[in-house]
């Protein structure tokens, strides 16, 4: 596609959607012309709300591929119908921004990757963060070695379930089966780009408030969970979905000089960090990119920027199907470390 050319684009699923149609709208490079929604009344809403005006309407994913014709799909449903929307999406040779998880299984998650091999189009996942001017800023001095060697990161999410109460497919084990696998999931992605290794073995307890696993079906509502990667790299994640004090999204990384830390409720906002060096006698807090990032939501809007460009340009997209592939994979060692009580090494999967 050429320089100047506007990127036309559809949504499919309008509730998370609505953010995308608000970070489309904004653009002059990409013009939505057509969202999709079972419940059409929920489009039309949320097309409202953001103040859209002339976006048809459609209530079937394959209709509005082949009527509005869009060069870019946006998938934002619920995740079991991720992978075949965005399948049909790429065979009608769209790009797909398709939202996080890739998908319910890894077969799923690997037949995207063939469909987007075999369109030649740019897919990217909904892993925001990995976009985010935030981001960049920590690998930038990971990358220069300010913290020495990474040793030891940590991702700690507490999450009230009244946000997210109204979406049954959040509970269910063959859907997601919770917040830790749904939204602690952006930090695992993270965790999986900084380690530059794949995990090789995980443990995980969790399950309802106050009951000692292993789980086989139930929710986990708390969990506390440890990777080991490939390369000696550590990490742990704690999570509780029926905190009543909501604070979600802290993480950081340790290293042998200095460490990093990231919590979107510093007084300095969510796209702020505090780095200690000099064996964390010296901090020093840099607010990156404050006027642009949400809460939970750093790197929304700057998704948009990698895909643009990764279409333009054929640079890499920030949240490609590689990271996207393995953090599905390290969630499922979760997910059966959970169920079965064990440890669940890498070696259990050959996908
Ligand atoms: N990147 C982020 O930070 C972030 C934040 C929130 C949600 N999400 C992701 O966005 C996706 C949607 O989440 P949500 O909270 O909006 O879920 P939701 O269940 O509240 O909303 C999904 C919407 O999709 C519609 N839908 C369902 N089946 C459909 C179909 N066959 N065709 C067309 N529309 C259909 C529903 O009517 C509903 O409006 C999930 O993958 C979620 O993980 C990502």
């Amino acid at each position: 596609m050429k320089a100047g050319e506007t990127l036309r684009a559809v949504i499919t699923g309008m509730k998370h959607g609505g953010e995308h149609a608000h970070n489309i709208a904004a653009r002059g490079d990409m013009k939505l012309v057509g969202v999709c929604d079972l419940d059409a009344g929920r489009a039309r809403a949320a097309l409202a709300h953001e103040q859209i005006a002339d976006v048809p309407v459609y209530t079937d994913h394959e209709t509005m591929l082949k009527e509005a014709a869009p060069d870019v799909a946006v998938i934002a449903t619920p995740v079991a119908l991720h992978a075949a929307m965005a399948i049909a999406a790429l065979q009608k040779g769209c790009h797909v921004l398709v939202e996080k998880p890739l998908a319910t299984t890894l077969e799923d998650a690997h037949a995207v990757r063939r469909a987007r091999d075999a369109a030649g189009t740019v897919c990217q996942v909904g892993y925001e963060k990995l976009s985010s001017p935030l981001m960049h800023e920590v690998e930038r001095i990971i990358a220069a070695g300010r913290l020495g060697e990474l040793v030891v990161m940590w991702a700690h999410e507490f999450r009230d379930v009244v946000n997210i109460a109204s979406c049954a497919w959040r509970f269910r084990r063959e859907d997601t089966w919770g917040m830790f696998f749904d939204c602690q999931i952006h930090q695992f992605s993270l965790m999986m780009k900084l380690a530059g290794a794949d995990f090789h073995r995980v443990c995980a307890f969790g399950g309802p408030k106050g009951r000692c696993g292993p789980h086989e079906t139930a929710l986990p509502e708390t969990v506390s969970a440890s990777i080991e990667f490939a390369n000696g790299i550590r990490a742990s994640a704690a999570l509780s979905q029926i905190s009543q004090t909501h604070q979600n999204d802290m993480f950081g990384f340790v290293g042998t000089d200095g460490r990093i830390e990231v919590d979107p409720y510093f007084p300095e906002g969510p796209g702020s960090f505090k780095l200690y060096t000099a064996h964390g006698l010296y901090k020093t807090h840099t607010v990156v990119d404050g006027h642009k990032a949400s809460h939970g939501h750093i790197g929304s809007t700057e998704q948009y920027d990698r895909l643009v460009d990764s279409i333009r340009t054929g640079a890499p997209v920030a949240a490609d199907l590689r990271n996207a592939i393995d953090t599905q994979r390290l969630m499922k060692a979760f997910e059966l470390s959970l169920a079965e009580g064990r440890i669940v090494k890498r070696e259990e999967f050959t996908l």
